[in-house]
């Protein structure tokens, strides 16, 4: 008898609640750096869902206005969804509804609460990685965003994002991710460090794999996924539903469009060096458009770094684009002619 392997791609749709996903291959929240022109450059290139960066829902709810330029969505986002954090029940429950009102410019498909984030300005309200210490609370404020969003007719998807635990003598993924899914969250995405250590170390897969395994909604692999065989090696050692990269998509929205390769065909080419700086300028100048020359180039001083990672004579090129002021003077830098 013949038995024949069928070889299961790697590259899946990911079905989160009413929501039907492309694929797998998501961008990561990254705080100063997902705003919606960096999130239409990395959809460009194939990522399948998108999140804003954290948003604080009494910011929000106290003045929708100033929260806008971090929620606008890009013109091919189908799908976006918007992070929000706190520690409020009500407040939670009022932002949910007002990103899905009816004159809501936004409609996000999804809504993340925000579990993970360290910074002591967010823990000490509460919020962010503090709400891991109290899993019923975030339990519930899963619920009560949940239960402001039941009058629409398809349940609207609420997901949470979570650490490991807020240090290494409290790891507790598995209760928080277990209580929040019982309140009806939709997804998990874990980012296996602890609060306590940030940004450094290691991640450690093995609770993404353990999580994986025990929850009934897919769960989303976080933590240094800086190449496209690092998601591969993430789907496989995992069994995660979806990847998303951070640190690692940064100066380089190419990455979706090689991991999906690489998924798919087992192979990739590399970005050509013409193809980043090219990015890098259109990222510049759709800055522009959304923010005035002044503050993109400001902003772009960092981005414009990322993408700059292994061009030739990148150090020279670094130490004189954070001085840049101008679409004019990041041209000059680069000895481009690209003003037009
Ligand atoms: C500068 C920076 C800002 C971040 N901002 C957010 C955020 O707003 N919300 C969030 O859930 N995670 C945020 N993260 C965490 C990332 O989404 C991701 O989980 C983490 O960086 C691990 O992935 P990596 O090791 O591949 O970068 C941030 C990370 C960095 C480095």
């Amino acid at each position: 008898m013949i038995v024949y392997h069928v070889m299961m791609s790697l590259y899946q749709p990911v079905q989160v609640g009413s929501l039907a996903l492309s694929g797998n291959i998501f961008l990561a929240p990254v705080a100063g750096y997902t705003e919606r022109v960096f999130r239409s450059l990395c959809v460009e290139q194939g990522a399948d869902f998108t999140f804003t960066e954290l948003i604080s829902a009494e910011a929000l709810v106290r003045n929708a206005a100033l929260t806008m330029p971090l929620l606008r969505r890009a013109d091919n986002e189908l799908n976006y969804a918007v992070q929000l954090f706190g520690s409020n029940e009500e407040t939670m429950a009022q932002a949910a509804a007002i990103l899905l009102d009816e004159k809501s410019p936004f409609k996000p498909a999804l809504i993340d609460i925000n579990a993970g984030c360290p910074v002591p300005k967010v823990t000490k309200t509460g919020a962010g990685s503090a709400l891991m210490k109290d899993p019923r609370k975030l339990a519930r404020l899963v619920s009560a965003c949940l239960r402001r969003l039941q009058p629409c007719e398809i349940a609207f998807p609420v997901s949470v994002k979570i650490r490991s635990g807020w240090d290494a003598d409290s790891i507790n993924y598995l209760e928080c991710a277990q209580a929040a899914v019982e309140a009806g969250a939709a997804m998990v995405s874990l980012h296996p460090r602890t609060r306590a250590q940030g940004y450094g170390g290691k991640s450690d897969w093995r609770h993404i794999k353990e999580l994986a395994a025990r929850l009934p909604v897919p769960v989303v692999g976080s933590g240094d996924l800086f190449t496209p065989e690092d998601a591969k090696r993430m789907l496989e050692e995992t069994g995660c539903a979806a990847v998303m990269f951070a640190r690692g998509a940064l100066g380089n929205p190419f990455i979706f469009s090689q991991t999906r390769a690489l998924l798919l065909n087992g192979t990739y080419a590399p970005a050509p060096q013409d193809a980043l700086l090219e990015t890098a300028f259109r990222h510049l100048k759709l800055l522009v458009c959304d923010f005035g020359e002044k503050k993109a180039c400001l902003e772009m001083r960092k981005i414009f770094c990322a993408y700059l990672k292994g061009y030739p004579g990148a150090a020279t090129l670094r130490n004189r684009i954070v001085h840049a002021s101008t679409i004019a003077e990041y041209a000059a830098i680069c000895s481009l002619d690209c003003v037009s």
